[in-house]
């Protein structure tokens, strides 16, 4: 598919709220979006709940099983050594990205896909924090549209879906708690933006999702 603008546009989908529907929506945008554009999608979440949904339960196991890279390298830097006489090697990108990994067999949708050891990241996080960002930026001129579905707690990886993105999407389930949870979630950007000057990230809107025309109370 061709490409249409110089750089990809990255954006994050980010709610500290888990079940709000970050990853039903990132993989839908992300599918429907690449019917007309080169779209990269990539998993942040230790739980992989995005590769499962874009690579299907049986190829997901497969690419573990073969202990394929994930992002987890991407933090890494480096592919650890394959059999009893390799070494770790740096990361070479390519083979990171899953290519064509839809669920329609004619998709050109891609895929940085994660894995549970993801979370090791999260052990020993010094300096990673711009490890992704740099990562895709080097591939950045290949995609129209990168779409980053993150974990639902603050982390290095929250620190590492805004270096990398221009915009956030937060999916929001319309009830009591996000009225907690949103003023949290925009001071958490909004410190960001104080510290990191350089790069400039906004919000670019909520989705309201899981919302019920029954719902009354404090809720409706
Ligand atoms: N609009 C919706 N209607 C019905 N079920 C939904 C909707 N959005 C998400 N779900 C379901 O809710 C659950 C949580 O969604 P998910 O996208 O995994 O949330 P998150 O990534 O924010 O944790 C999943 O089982 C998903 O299929
Ligand atoms: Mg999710």
């Amino acid at each position: 598919m061709a490409k249409v603008s110089p750089m990809a546009i990255t954006v994050s989908f980010i709610n500290m709220k888990g079940g709000v529907g970050k990853t039903t929506i990132a993989s839908q945008l992300a599918h429907s979006a690449a019917r007309n554009l080169k779209v990269l999608a990539v998993d942040l979440d230790p739980q992989s709940n995005l590769s499962q949904s874009v690579m299907g339960p049986h190829a997901y196991v497969n690419h573990l099983k073969k202990n394929r890279p994930t992002i987890a390298q991407v933090f890494d830097e480096y592919i650890p050594a394959g059999g009893v006489h390799g070494s770790p090697r740096p990361i070479d990108l390519e083979e990171v990205i899953v290519k064509n990994a839809g669920y329609w067999s004619t998709s050109t949708l891609d895929l940085i896909p994660s894995r549970l050891e993801l979370s090791r990241t999260l052990k020993n996080p010094t300096g990673k924090e711009r490890r992704l960002a740099k990562a895709l930026t080097r591939i950045s001129d290949r995609y129209d549209l990168i779409i980053i579905d993150c974990a639902p707690t603050e982390s290095i990886l929250t620190d590492a879906a805004y270096f990398a993105s221009r915009y956030v999407i937060v999916p929001v389930k319309p009830e009591f708690m996000a009225t907690i949870g949103l003023p949290l979630l925009a001071r958490s950007i909004r410190d960001f933006q104080l510290e990191n000057e350089d790069h400039n990230i906004e919000i670019a809107g909520l989705v309201f999702n899981h919302s019920s025309s029954y719902s009354n109370g404090p809720e409706g």
